[in-house]
């Protein structure tokens, strides 16, 4: 059965959910505030690096299941299924999370419903706030008009975003105990061809949902957080960090993955999941449930820093004059974005610290020179190793992984290769007389 669909926000969820609904063989609708994007969007340009999703867009809107507009009046003319997928960046010099895109979606799209609607949450909330916006919504819509506000999390990875929507590991969908709605039946209708390949769909309470996707990234990071501190032994222990890790991930209890050590974790969701999970656990009073979770943030803050000394070892003591080559820009690879990128700021911070840096990456450079424009960049590795006395590989795409020595070797001025993520293998480059220093490796 086709539902008629608005997506709210074409940003990295919205425009991926748009694109995959009208794969599904829904009427689509994405809406946004930013004209840029939409005449982007409608022109089949995806205005960030996803794997799959342009053609994926391309083939919808010439099948004519998918358009874009501006304007609620016409999204809450066409759909009476409404998924809500704006932002919920942190907030300016608070842990919290900003929730005014959120609001403002309810606000504006209520009081123009016309006919019985779900709206379906799917951004990232502090718990409780689904209730709220079922409330609001209530209160806005004009008399007559039913509308049911459910929360159904979204977890798609940047890089498999298209692939964790059309095959996800698991549907949920929280539901409002105060409105008998159609909040369930609608989701089954839209995801039918999802749910007809025995993907497990959780059909819960609003808070359980909400908590569920902050649970799952505070797991996550602490995950990762977990392996750089056993990470920080190893290197003073005289240990390897990544055949433990190998080790460890055999019991199926612990598993491997999320066990690499490196550089930590950034982009545009973990760091602020999990400060804003921190802050309203306070808010609800159950702040020291959550204590460990500053613990996880500050291992993961200390491995920026400690990468910096490392590159300074490298470089003899002193930073001072060096040229350091920086190969990863991106938060992690198979993506251009570069939202709290630990590899962007690790290279600005060793600028700061008077070396000259030259930064290349295959997707992420206009969007790093957008943030820190005084760094120098290029468009090859070879090309920003040219005179290098250190070269740190701080994202792991495919492309550093390959690499062979013998590609940069003649540019460089010191053999000396820092591998910030464990992605090359040691032995490759020390056979080939280059000094290899990696994260929590002897
Ligand atoms: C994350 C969640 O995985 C996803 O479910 C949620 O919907 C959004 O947030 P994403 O931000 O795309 O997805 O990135 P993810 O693949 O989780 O990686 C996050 C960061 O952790 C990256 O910087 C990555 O380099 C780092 N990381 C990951 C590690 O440092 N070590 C690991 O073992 C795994």
């Amino acid at each position: 059965m086709t539902s008629k669909i608005a997506v709210f926000g074409t940003g990295y969820l919205g425009a991926t959910h748009a694109a995959c609904m009208a794969e599904l063989g829904h009427e689509v609708l994405g809406v946004d505030v930013d004209e840029a994007k939409l005449a982007a969007l409608r022109s089949g340009e995806v205005p960030f690096y996803e794997p799959g999703l342009s053609d994926v867009l391309k083939r919808n809107i010439d099948a004519g299941r998918l358009r874009f507009t501006s304007s609620y009046a016409e999204a809450a003319e066409f759909a009476d299924v409404h998924f809500l997928g704006v932002g919920t960046p942190q907030k300016r010099g608070e842990f919290g999370a900003d929730m005014r895109y959120v609001f403002a979606v309810v606000e504006e799209l209520a009081p123009l419903l016309t006919k019985p609607s779900v709206i379906f949450g799917k951004s990232t909330v502090p718990v409780g706030t689904a209730a709220q916006l079922g409330a609001l919504a209530r209160e806005l819509a004009p008399e007559g008009v039913d509308v049911e506000v459910a929360w159904n999390p979204e977890f798609l990875r940047e890089g498999f975003a298209v692939k964790d929507t059309l095959h996800p590991d698991r549907i949920v969908l929280g539901l409002d105990a105060s409105a008998q709605g159609r909040a369930e039946e609608v989701a089954r209708e839209v995801y039918a061809e999802i749910l007809s390949e025995d993907v497990p769909f959780i059909v819960t309470d609003l808070a359980t949902s909400e908590l569920v996707k902050v649970a799952a990234n505070a797991f996550l990071a602490t995950k990762i957080s977990f392996i750089n501190a056993i990470a920080e032994v190893c290197e003073v222990a005289g240990a390897d960090v990544s055949t433990l890790a190998d080790a460890i991930g055999y019991d199926a209890r612990i598993g491997r993955r999320f066990l690499n050590a490196g550089i930590g974790f950034g982009g545009g969701c973990l760091p602020k999941d999990i400060r804003a999970f921190m802050a309203r656990a306070g808010e609800l009073g159950a702040d020291q449930a959550l204590t460990f979770l500053r613990e996880v943030d500050a291992i993961n803050m200390r491995r920026r820093t400690s990468m910096v000394e490392t590159a300074k070892r490298a470089c003899d003591g002193s930073l001072l004059g060096k040229r350091v080559a920086v190969l990863g820009a991106a938060f992690k690879p198979n993506s251009d974005d570069v939202r709290d990128s630990p590899a962007l700021n690790i290279a600005g911070q060793i600028q700061l610290q008077g070396a000259a840096v030259t930064v290349y990456d295959p997707k992420a450079i206009s969007n790093s020179k957008a943030i820190f424009p005084t760094l120098g960049y290029g468009t090859s590795a070879k090309e920003v190793c040219q005179g290098a006395d250190a070269v740190l590989v701080l994202t792991e795409w495919d492309e550093f992984r390959s690499m062979a020595p013998t590609e940069i070797e003649g540019v460089v001025r010191r053999k000396v290769v820092v591998d910030g993520r464990n992605c090359l293998d040691p032995q490759v480059w020390k056979a080939a007389g280059w000094s290899y220093i990696g994260v929590g490796r002897s």
